[in-house]
């Protein structure tokens, strides 16, 4: 069965339908479980078997009772998705520490704290996938220096998890999309101050395949090396970006 973060919209609810249309039961995680009753509700209308579960990866008291739901509601966990994730953009002149630390503690201290949890399980089966949702940011990108760093920490996260688990059948791979329209990149244009329809045609503008990436085209990717033919491919960090970015 599959664990995705931050799973009640967007990229990891668009995972967490493409994962159980490929026949896993699915734990929708999310901060406030009630949110993630669409995407339960999508997986029940197409056969599948989802849970909602309410959980901060940020927290390790919160991250332990949700793997105890999930085991109790629906097994032990063979893949992990580490999708859960924030913005809190800013120059670093006006960067707060709040925002430094919310920022690394949702990305890179919620992979951590989910990842440690589930190798255990994994481990003892001899089997699992993780992947954890890297980005372009992590090449740099003016006015997310805290979101940078915690994409950027998640690729060496991502390599030294390969290492120390591939002897147990467990892979860990990232997949760094570009722009992708979701919430996420709704906010970001209020930010700058644009619509989002506007936002989307200057992005796209830049983009090789001329468009800007939908929540599918990362499900595809997971769902690729979540899969069992994929046990040789470890470590590695898949750019989505409708080009050569990374
Ligand atoms: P989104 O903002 O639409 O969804 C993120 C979800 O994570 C929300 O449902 C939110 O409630 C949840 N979440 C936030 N903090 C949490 C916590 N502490 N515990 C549990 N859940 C939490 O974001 P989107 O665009 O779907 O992004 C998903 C992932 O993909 C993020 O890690 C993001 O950084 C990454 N990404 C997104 C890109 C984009 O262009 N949208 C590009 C590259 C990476």
């Amino acid at each position: 069965m599959a664990v995705i973060t931050g799973a009640a919209r967007g990229i990891g609810a668009a995972t967490a339908i493409r994962l159980a249309d490929d026949g896993h039961r699915v734990a929708v995680v999310d901060l406030d479980a009630r949110d993630c009753a669409g995407t339960v509700d999508a997986i029940a209308a197409r056969g599948g078997k989802a849970l909602a579960v309410g959980a901060d990866v940020s927290d390790e008291d919160s991250v332990a009772a949700a793997f105890e739901a999930v085991v109790t509601g629906l097994g032990e966990p063979t893949i992990l998705v580490n999708n859960a994730g924030i913005i809190r953009d800013n120059l670093l002149f006006k960067l707060s520490t709040p925002d430094w630390d919310a920022v690394l503690g949702v990305h890179l201290r919620g992979s951590f704290l989910m990842s440690r949890a589930a190798q255990g399980y994994m481990t003892r089966n001899g089997f699992g996938r993780i992947v954890n949702l890297s980005s372009t940011s992590a090449l740099g990108n003016r006015g997310q220096a805290n979101y940078s760093a915690a994409k950027a920490g998640l690729q060496g996260f991502t390599k030294t998890l390969a290492i120390e688990l591939g002897r147990f059948g467990v892979t860990v791979n990232a997949v760094a999309p570009g722009f992708i329209q979701t919430d996420m990149t709704a906010a970001t244009a209020q930010r700058v101050g644009l619509s989002f329809e506007d936002f989307i045609a200057s992005a796209a503008a830049q983009i090789p395949v001329a468009r800007v990436g939908r929540p599918q085209d990362v499900a595809h990717a997971v769902s690729f090396l979540v899969s069992e033919g994929a046990g040789f491919v470890s470590g590695q960090i898949l750019y989505l970006a409708g080009g050569p970015a990374g």
